[in-house]
């Protein structure tokens, strides 16, 4: 007798499909190859200085050494109310439409255990952030992909999505701007949203992650922006990126208030918040100096254009990204995903991802994450300008 039998919910699981790749890696880096990873959305630079210092005294005092609330304290949602009227001129009750998250992820995961009947769609994109078609299984509802091309700007194509799929559907994911294709949604696209979400009654999420990363002056709008937006909405945000905080698991939700106190309800039986001192240096984050945020962005801006300048010196086409640290690229004529990543690594001892991993229409891309310094991102150039392909 088996005594581990997986749940049916782990054996629905999709193929894990960045498995061959790490496998790859882990072996070029047993040879000694020398690496360079530009493959996961992970910071390279440090929390700035002022955060960290923050969380120093919140550590050592030990009114924050107890239970957290469920919610967030109430200093941090207040932070985060402000945060959002002052970036997005969007007006939040602290009390009923913002709640703390252990990393948006894990909002972004719980939420489909509130509103998801087993047999339930929810429309997902696709390529995409894993965590929103594996969360609708976890659930036990039914993704139905929404694919996301080059042609419609990586923007779900609503039209095309049949009538009595939308009826039936009772969430629809988007994230702009997007990983992993780097594309960036107008409030005229949110808008668009708004009006199909409520033609079909579809509960809306957007994962916002990014949108403090952005290029040439772009400022990446909240889907809450849009009117009415918040009767069907809600948003999921994260101070990883933003500030560079990515092993702390600090970020919120906001929105419709049905759909935040849902969230809670799973997530007070599941979790009991995040500690304390991580809140308040969370708040000194948001409230304090956003210089760190406009120096993050220049330096991510720089890799930018060093990196796109030198994939087209060597040959490679893409678009240039306006928002977060990925680039997407096209493979050569003559490879797919997997072969070029495959290339890459053994060639050059570069690893990036590819992009059949985020789902079946990112074959024929990679991404490439920025998350290295120049000196490493020139040395990547400059192995790839001497492969040929
Ligand atoms: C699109 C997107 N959403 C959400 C997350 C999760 O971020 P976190 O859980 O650190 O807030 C990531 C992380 O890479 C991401 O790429």
């Amino acid at each position: 007798m088996v005594f581990f039998e997986k749940a049916e919910r782990l054996k629905r699981l999709p193929p894990y499909l960045f498995k061959e790749i790490d496998r790859k890696k882990k072996e070029a880096l047993a040879r000694g190859v020398d690496i360079i990873d530009l493959g996961v959305g992970d910071p390279d630079i440090p929390t700035p200085p002022h955060i960290v210092q923050a969380m120093r005294h919140a550590v050592d005092d030990p009114r924050n050494h107890g239970y957290p609330s469920y919610s967030g304290m109430e200093s941090f949602r207040e932070g985060v109310a402000r945060w959002y009227n002052r970036r997005f001129g969007v007006t939040l009750d602290p009390s009923t439409e913002v709640i703390s998250l252990i990393g948006s992820k894990e909002g972004i995961a719980h939420f489909p255990l509130a509103f998801i009947n087993p047999g339930d769609i929810a429309l997902v994109p696709t390529p995409a952030y894993p965590v929103y078609r594996i969360a609708t299984l976890f659930a036990g509802g039914e993704p139905y992909f929404m694919p996301l091309v080059r042609e419609n700007h990586f923007l779900p194509d609503l039209e095309a999505i049949p009538e009595e799929v939308a009826d039936r559907a009772k969430v629809m994911v988007i994230n702009y701007p997007n990983n992993p294709t780097s594309a960036v949604a107008d409030l005229d696209f949110f808008s668009r949203v708004v009006a199909f979400a409520g033609k079909h009654h579809i509960i809306v999420c957007h994962d916002a992650a990014y949108t403090e990363m952005a290029f040439d002056g772009f400022r990446p709008p909240s889907f809450l922006e849009a009117e009415g937006a918040k009767e069907c909405g809600i948003e999921f945000h994260s101070l990883s990126k933003t500030y560079n905080m990515t092993g702390w698991r600090v970020g919120f939700a906001v929105g419709n208030a049905g759909g935040i106190a849902g969230l809670g309800a799973i997530k007070s039986n599941i979790d009991s918040g995040i500690f304390q001192a991580i809140q308040v240096a969370g708040i000194v984050a948001l409230e304090g100096d956003q210089t760190c945020v406009k120096d993050m962005t220049g330096i991510y801006e720089a890799r930018r254009d060093l990196m796109i300048r030198g994939l087209r010196e060597a040959g490679l086409e893409m678009i240039t990204p306006r928002a977060t640290f990925y680039v997407w690229v096209h493979v050569p004529e003559g490879y797919s995903s997997a072969s070029f990543v495959e290339r890459l690594l053994e060639e050059a001892g570069l690893v990036v991802t590819p992009g059949n991993g985020f789902g079946e229409p990112g074959e024929g891309y990679f991404r490439i994450a920025l998350t290295k310094d120049k000196k490493h991102l020139s040395e990547a150039i400059s192995r790839l300008k001497s492969m040929k392909f």
